[in-house]
């Protein structure tokens, strides 16, 4: 908003509308509960109207309330919760949350269920509507089937939106649709809206009638054209959920590659979050990103790995089906096949974690490594250690969890267990198959295991001749 023109910013009172079970979607969730790259619709809405800075978002809710409330619990400090009892149509259910709307604001209305929109399009929107005069987002879709049609005149005026249903055959020819948002001045909304009557196919009462009722009585209605057909799209099935999840997630993995990240199929790449890369990674088949994550240069991730919230350095490798979440991975390292790497995992460079091997809460000196089947939970590790198959830090008493220390070049043999807390120190060595309860101190070697003892002469009860009866 530009600091040379005379008038002031807008106050900006937001309403998102989401009530309704949506029972196209043939689900026990709330419509506006069901995710896109991994949140709910309703909250990417919620988000990119908390860029605007609204006065407040008032957010119209039905029957379900008590589920899409407690899903959104983190941002009750920024909704005005409205109750719309009956699902009597989207003008109707504006109306109930008009009554906490004074003078002088701009009304923008959005959809719950459309959750692509940007924030340029809709502060376009609000600077666009005036005193006297509607703005309307609309978009040319190459299939505008089910959604309500812009009516312009010859002029090129916005004359008024018909609905699907409500359509003749020519006007459902229109490729031109409405988003279902709209900027209003919050005086002339509340007069529009008592105007607006359910005599339709659908005998709902319309918030899109509004637009021919204000054309008629001498209020201005112009259109805000979204640069892309996504941006506006709604949803109301599985079907178009999935096609805009697919869309989006191409134009995610689009951003990605133009940065430098080569991506094996784009249309088999997953980002629920925010992915920075680096140059030349490498994201193979069936890779899901959650959260934030951040990748150096020359990072490779095989197919099938989850990688949540986490930082990666340059040149690390992550091999196929490991999941990764909350950890800090220095450069060099290689992870997996098949390793789970949870939160508060610190690894130094160029750590080595192999398959069947589950970190958390570990730190991993510089070189140190775990290569096949161990558990290192609560532990701490210093530099250039091996870590044998099937060591476990048993970390829990069934009350508390307890620490192990393993100092620098320490070597712990295949099978062994580790009961916390524990100190292993510097050069120690840990004899195969021990279970280590003490401190081993520097240097030493730390056996704890039965002794083996050979039978002479011993024969299995088959070749003694026992007679079982
Ligand atoms: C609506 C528009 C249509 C537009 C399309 C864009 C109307 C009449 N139609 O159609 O012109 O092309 O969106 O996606 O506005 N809702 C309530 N209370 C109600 C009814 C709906 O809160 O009584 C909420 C729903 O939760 C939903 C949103 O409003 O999030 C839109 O309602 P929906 O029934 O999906 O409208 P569409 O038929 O898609
Ligand atoms: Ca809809």
């Amino acid at each position: 908003m530009s600091s040379l023109g005379a008038e002031p910013d807008k106050k900006i009172e937001a309403v998102i509308l989401a009530a309704g079970w949506g029972t196209r979607m043939a689900s026990k969730l709330p419509k506006v509960l069901h995710h896109l790259a991994g949140q709910e619709l309703l909250r990417h809405v919620l988000t990119t109207v908390a860029h605007l800075e609204p006065e407040s978002t008032h957010v119209v809710v039905g029957f379900e309330a008590a589920q899409v409330r407690e899903a959104l619990d983190d941002m009750n400090g920024q909704i005005t919760w409205v109750t719309q009892e009956q699902q009597l149509g989207t003008a109707h259910a504006v109306q109930q949350a008009t009554q906490g709307i004074g003078k002088g604001a701009t009304v923008l209305v959005l959809l719950g269920d459309v959750p692509l929109i940007t924030e340029e399009t809709l502060s376009a929107c609000v600077e666009q509507a005036a005193d006297n005069s509607i703005c309307v987002v609309t978009a040319e879709v190459a299939n505008p089937d089910g959604l309500g049609r812009i009516i312009r005149n010859a002029e090129g005026a916005i004359e008024k939106i018909v609905e699907q249903q409500d359509a003749t055959d020519d006007e459902r020819r229109i490729t031109e649709i409405n988003s279902g948002i709209m900027a209003i001045p919050s005086e002339i909304l509340v007069d529009l809206l008592s105007q607006v009557s359910s005599d339709n196919a659908k005998k709902e009462y319309y918030l899109t009638d509004i637009v021919g009722i204000a054309k008629a009585s001498g209020i201005e209605v112009t259109g805000m054209k979204a640069a892309d057909a996504d941006e506006v799209s709604g949803i109301n099935t599985r079907q178009q959920l999935s096609a805009l999840e697919r869309s989006h997630q191409r134009k995610l993995a689009r951003k990605l590659m133009a940065g430098g990240t080569a991506i094996a199929d784009p249309e088999r790449l997953d980002i629920r979050g925010e992915v920075t890369a680096g140059v030349d990674c490498f994201i193979d088949v069936n890779v899901i990103f959650e959260g934030e994550v951040v990748l150096g240069d020359g990072v490779s991730i095989a197919s099938g790995c989850v990688i949540s919230n986490s930082r990666l350095g340059n040149g690390v490798r992550v091999e196929p089906h490991t999941v990764v979440d909350g950890a800090s991975v220095a450069k060099g390292c290689t992870l997996g096949p098949f390793a789970r790497i949870r939160p508060g995992t610190v690894l130094d460079e160029n750590v080595k974690i192999g398959n069947f091997v589950e970190t958390k809460k570990a730190t991993l000196g510089r070189g140190t490594k775990a290569n096949h089947l161990a558990y290192l939970g609560d532990a701490n590790l210093g530099e250039d250690c091996n870590v044998g198959a099937g060591t476990v830090t048993c970390n829990y008493d069934g009350a508390e969890k307890h620490t192990t220390k393993i100092g620098n070049e320490v070597f712990v043999g295949t099978n062994a267990t580790l009961v916390a807390p524990l100190d292993i120190e510097d050069n120690a060595f840990v004899a195969a198959g021990s279970t280590i309860t003490k401190t081993v101190e520097a240097g030493d070697l730390g056996v704890g295991r039965g002794r083996q003892k050979n039978i002479k002469g011993w024969r299995p009860p088959s070749a003694r001749g026992t007679d079982k009866g």
